[in-house]
Formats: structure tokens, C-alpha cells, sequence
């Protein structure tokens, strides 16, 4: 038996959520950061608008607090909510002591912009690529730190814990990743073990997400029987760029924050119909009227127009979508930008508490990856990497002050023996194109419980059918991805079956009210297994 590689923590995922994590332990212990792909990969890099957070002296945690319950539809746990905020600023301090170039107002002070559902201007930001400059900063801080070993192209299959290897005791002690170099599978050991994996947009067929948003961190904490949350409350970003040589491209919240107008396609603005908040309602709320009127119309795509802003402010606020849009022949400062929702955020995700602890002994969860009761169901523009932020952090506290010192188990080498070679992987990529369509068309914006039925039942089939892949052939990322997916695409249909309301991201056509009292949806495979459901 080979020893496997050994750490005082695993952290699975370099986006915001996992480095913050990994620059916030001590420099004496010995970590591991790990991403299926390079450090750079997630979403945390693709991140706009920014991060919010009370910096300015006119604006209170109160009012932060009650724009994100009010975004969230009454399902927000308010001591999560709290908690956040009230840890905003210091968490986003930390950030710029860590180098992160946010734009500036003169020399004092930073450039606060605003998004929808936020009744102040409190997002901090680095003009419009502000998941650049947190995710430069903060791979540049790890590279330097010698207690971190970075590794990339590691894609983690499953936890390990004391209760599978059949031994005494409780908790997570590693897991096992395919190395995308060597193509073999290793396992890799630890006192603790965080995930920080990021969402699961990847399950519908159109998304704001990068590739790898595919559930992994959800999944597997799933399948090693942690509870996962409100994960029929996916959310929709309004504003993705229509056009056909440009795959999830967003176009900023802060777009309509500095002013934009959404347009039907003869030039008519319509959010007032909808919202008095007009195009600064929550994100819900504008999804689903440009789904409406997208459909009551048959139009492709509706409109968001900056145009009536002047050039330098253009360029200076929106750099890098001026440029992206240009290059698609769309000037933005002279003409409407094309624009459709996509599927954007996963708000549910593994249950935690304010340590990001789990369900299990010694394993966390951090990020998008998390369902820590702050979104309740539906997330408040900008609130996410305030999460990743101030969750990594205090999960880092609770590390530090409950790493015990017990002999780590023996863990068996990866059993390869009954697996051949895949002649067939065509199946998967139609697999792949399957599971996404049918999300997109039975379960988005608006759904029916006919809908949902009909996407459970094909989705028990592909698992069925992905099931035996795995059982018979060798792992590869697009198996393990798709594998992942199909599980998180189930508790996406489970959950909303579940849901017998329409509240925040959740719209039935069948339930259209929300009920008297909310409450989250909890599931477990464990509970599933023993009603014969799984
Ligand atoms: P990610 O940044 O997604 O990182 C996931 C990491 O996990 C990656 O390193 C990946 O390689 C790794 N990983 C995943 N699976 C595995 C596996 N099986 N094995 C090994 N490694 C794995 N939020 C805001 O608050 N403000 C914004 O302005 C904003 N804008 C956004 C714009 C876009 C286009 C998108 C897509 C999202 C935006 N969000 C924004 C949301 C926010 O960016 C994400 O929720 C947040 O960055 C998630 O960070 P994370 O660290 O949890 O995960
Ligand atoms: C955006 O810039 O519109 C995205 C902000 C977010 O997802 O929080």
C-alpha cells in the first residue's frame, strides 16, 4: 500500500472561497489547495459587479441586512444574515490588505457602485472585471506562501471518511481525486477537509457560469451523507449577452445600477410594469419579466441600454464589457446590448453553519459550494463573495482551534481492477447535452409540477445509465462532471417538487402564492435511500 499524500488540510477549489480559507490558516500548517483545472479556474474570476458590504459612512448594517432579507423571500435565516454582515467590512479590508486593486474615487476613498434589490450604493469593485483582480491577488499571495501546495488539474471524485473505510470513530479524512497528468487516481489525506467547489450552474443549458460549475463540492458531500439545502432555488442572472459567438457572457447588474434601461425590441422600457423598483428590483423579479415578455412577444432576446451615459464613463465603469461587446460589433455606447437570461447561481448547496461546518466531523464547506442560510431563495446581487469571504474566515478560526492530533487511518489504493477502457464516450457528451436541456426547458424561470415530473423521470434514467458507465469504466473529468451533475440535477427536481409555493427563485404555475410560514428544503441521501427512493 503506498502512503498517500499527507496534509494538515485539503482544500478542494482555488476560487474566492477556498484561497481566502488557505491564506487565513497559519503559516505552520501544512496545506493543500487543489483545483480540477488551473488555480485561476471557477467562477470567482468571472466575477463583474463586485463584492457588497457597508463601507460607506451613510449607509448601516441594518439596511444591508434588510435588502438581503427582502431579497431573499422570507426564507433567510436572519443570524446568518447578521452574522455576514456585520463581518463585511473587516472581511472586505482584508482583501485589500491583500492587494486587491479596487477602482478608486479620488485618493481616500473607493468607488462604490449599486445593484439591484440594494437600497445603497455599497459594492466594491475593480471596474467591471472585479473576480480578476480578487482571484490575481490572492493566487499571487498563496504562490508566496510556503506552507501552501498548490495543485492543479486534481479533479476530487469522492470524500473518504472513518465510517466508509469501516473504522472507529466519525469524520471526513481525505479524498480521492483523478490526476488529470498521470490519468491514475490518488488519494490525498487530511486532519480536515474543506470544499470549496463552487455552484452548479453547469446543470442548466444556458449559463453566466464557467464549465466546471458542475456541483462537485454538492455531490460529494451528498453521496458521504451531508444534508443539502433549498436547491430548487437556482438563480437566474436578467442580463447574459444574445449572440451566437459569445458563450455566458454577463453583462453586469451594475449596468442597470449606473442607470441602464431594459427595452422590449420596439424600444418600449417595461420593468415599472412589473416592479417599482423598476430595473433596480431583485434578480428574480427581473428574470422573470424578461422570461414573460420574451414569451408573451416571441422574441429572442429583450434589450439593456447605457447608451444615454457618455462615452468616458463607459469605458471607465465598463471596460471590459465596452470591449467584448465591440468586438461582436455591439458599440454600447451608441446602441442597446442584446441581452436573455442564464442560469447563474446555485443558492442551496451543503448545509453549514457560521464555521462552514457540515454534517461530518472535520469537513467543511465554503462558497458558492454552501448553503449557509444567507440567500434564503434568492441571493442579493454582490453577496456571494461577501460569503466566500467571511465563511472562509471563520471556518479558518474553527480549524485552527479543533485540528485534533489522531493517527489518520490507512487508506486502501483506488480499485481499478474491474474497469476497462471507455470505447463509447460519445455517450456521455449526449448525455451531457440531455441533462442540460431538459433543466433548462422543465425546470427554469417558471415551472409546473407536470414539468418537474416528466424531468424526474429522465433524470433517473441518465443516473441509471451514468451509474453503470462508472461502475465499468475508467474515470475520466467528463464522467465524474457529468456523474456530479446528474446527482445535483436530481435534488434540483427533488427539492422543487418538494416545494409546494411560489417564492423567490422557485415560480410554480401550479402554486403561484407563497404559503403563510417558509422553510428550507432539506434532503438527504441517506433519507432517500430508506423511503426506496434512491
Ligand atoms: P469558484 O470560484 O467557482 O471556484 C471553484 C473552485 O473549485 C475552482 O478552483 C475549481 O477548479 C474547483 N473545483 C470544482 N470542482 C472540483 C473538483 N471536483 N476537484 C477539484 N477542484 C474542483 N458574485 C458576487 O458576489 N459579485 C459579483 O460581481 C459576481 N459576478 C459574477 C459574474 C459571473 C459571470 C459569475 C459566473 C458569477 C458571479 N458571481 C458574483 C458569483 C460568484 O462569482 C461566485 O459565487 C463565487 O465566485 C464562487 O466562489 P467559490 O470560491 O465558491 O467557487
Ligand atoms: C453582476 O455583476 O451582475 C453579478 C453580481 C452577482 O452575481 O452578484
Amino acid at each position: 500500500m503506498n502512503r498517500p499524500l499527507s496534509f494538515d488540510v485539503l482544500i478542494v477549489g482555488s476560487g474566492a472561497a477556498g484561497l481566502t480559507l488557505a491564506l487565513s490558516l497559519p503559516e505552520t500548517m501544512n496545506v493543500a489547495v487543489i483545483s480540477k483545472d488551473t488555480m485561476e479556474a471557477g467562477s470567482t474570476r468571472w466575477a463583474q459587479g463586485g463584492v457588497a458590504g457597508v463601507l460607506d459612512e451613510n449607509d448601516t448594517v441594518e439596511a444591508h441586512v434588510s435588502d438581503t432579507l427582502n431579497a431573499g423571500a422570507g426564507l433567510c435565516h436572519e443570524p446568518a444574515v447578521q452574522f455576514t454582515v456585520k463581518h463585511s467590512q473587516a472581511a472586505i479590508q482584508w482583501l485589500i490588505n491583500q492587494g486587491v486593486p479596487f477602482t478608486r474615487e479620488g485618493e481616500e476613498q473607493f468607488h462604490l457602485t449599486r445593484e439591484g434589490g440594494h437600497s445603497a450604493r455599497r459594492i466594491i469593485h475593480a471596474a467591471d472585471a472585479t473576480g480578476i483582480a480578487i482571484s490575481d491577488t490572492l493566487i499571487q499571495r498563496a504562490r508566496e506562501r510556503s506552507n501552501l501546495t498548490l495543485f492543479n488539474h486534481f479533479i476530487a471524485i469522492d470524500l473518504i471518511t472513518r465510517e466508509k473505510l469501516g473504522q472507529e470513530g466519525h469524520g471526513c479524512v481525505g479524498a480521492y481525486f483523478l490526476n488529470k497528468h498521470s490519468k491514475k487516481v490518488e488519494a490525498i489525506q487530511a486532519r480536515a477537509v474543506a470544499l470549496a467547489t463552487g455552484g452548479a450552474s453547469k446543470a442548466y443549458l444556458y449559463t453566466s457560469n464557467p464549465d466546471g460549475s458542475s456541483g462537485d463540492g454538492i455531490a460529494m458531500a451528498w453521496r458521504a451523507g451531508c444534508r443539502v439545502a433549498n436547491m430548487e432555488f437556482n438563480q437566474f442572472h436578467p442580463t447574459c449577452l444574445y449572440h451566437p459567438m459569445a458563450k455566458s457572457f454577463l453583462i453586469t447588474e451594475a449596468v442597470r445600477g449606473e442607470g441602464g434601461h431594459l427595452l422590449l425590441p420596439n424600444g418600449e422600457r417595461f420593468m415599472h410594469r412589473f416592479d417599482d423598483r423598476g430595473e433596480l428590483a431583485p434578480r428574480d423579479i427581473v428574470a422573470r419579466a424578461i422570461d414573460h415578455e420574451m414569451k408573451r412577444l416571441g422574441a429572442d432576446c429583450l434589450y439593456l441600454d447605457i447608451s444615454h451615459k457618455s462615452e468616458d464613463f463607459l469605458k471607465e465603469h465598463f471596460p471590459t464589457i465596452y470591449e467584448r461587446c465591440l468586438s461582436l460589433g455591439i458599440d454600447i455606447t451608441k446602441e442597446p446590448i442584446p441581452v436573455v437570461p442564464a442560469s447563474h447561481y446555485s443558492c442551496g448547496g451543503v448545509v453549514t453553519d457560521e464555521f462552514g461546518r457540515t454534517d461530518i466531523d472535520h469537513l467543511y464547506a465554503v462558497g458558492e459550494t454552501a448553503c449557509t442560510g444567507l440567500h434564503g431563495a434568492n441571493r442579493l446581487a454582490s453577496n456571494s463573495l461577501l460569503e466566500c469571504l467571511v465563511y472562509a474566515r471563520s471556518a479558518a478560526e474553527h480549524i485552527v482551534s479543533n485540528l485534533d492530533d489522531a493517527p489518520l487511518p490507512d487508506i486502501p489504493e483506488w480499485d481499478s481492477s474491474q474497469v476497462t477502457n471507455s470505447d463509447e464516450d460519445v455517450v456521455l457528451s449526449h448525455n451531457w447535452d440531455e441533462l442540460r436541456r431538459f433543466m433548462w426547458d422543465y425546470v427554469g424561470i417558471v415551472r409546473t409540477t407536470k414539468r418537474l415530473l416528466r424531468a424526474k423521470h429522465r433524470v433517473k434514467l441518465l443516473r441509471q445509465e451514468i451509474q453503470e458507465f462508472y461502475s465499468n469504466y475508467e474515470v475520466s473529468s467528463d464522467l465524474l462532471e457529468l456523474r456530479n451533475l446528474v446527482d445535483v440535477a436530481e435534488i434540483i427536481i427533488r427539492s422543487a417538487l418538494q416545494r409546494k409555493e411560489s417564492r423567490g427563485l422557485h415560480y410554480s404555475l401550479d402554486y403561484p402564492k407563497p404559503l403563510p410560514r417558509a422553510f428550507d428544503t432539506l434532503m438527504s441521501a441517506k433519507y432517500l435511500r430508506e423511503l426506496g427512493e434512491l
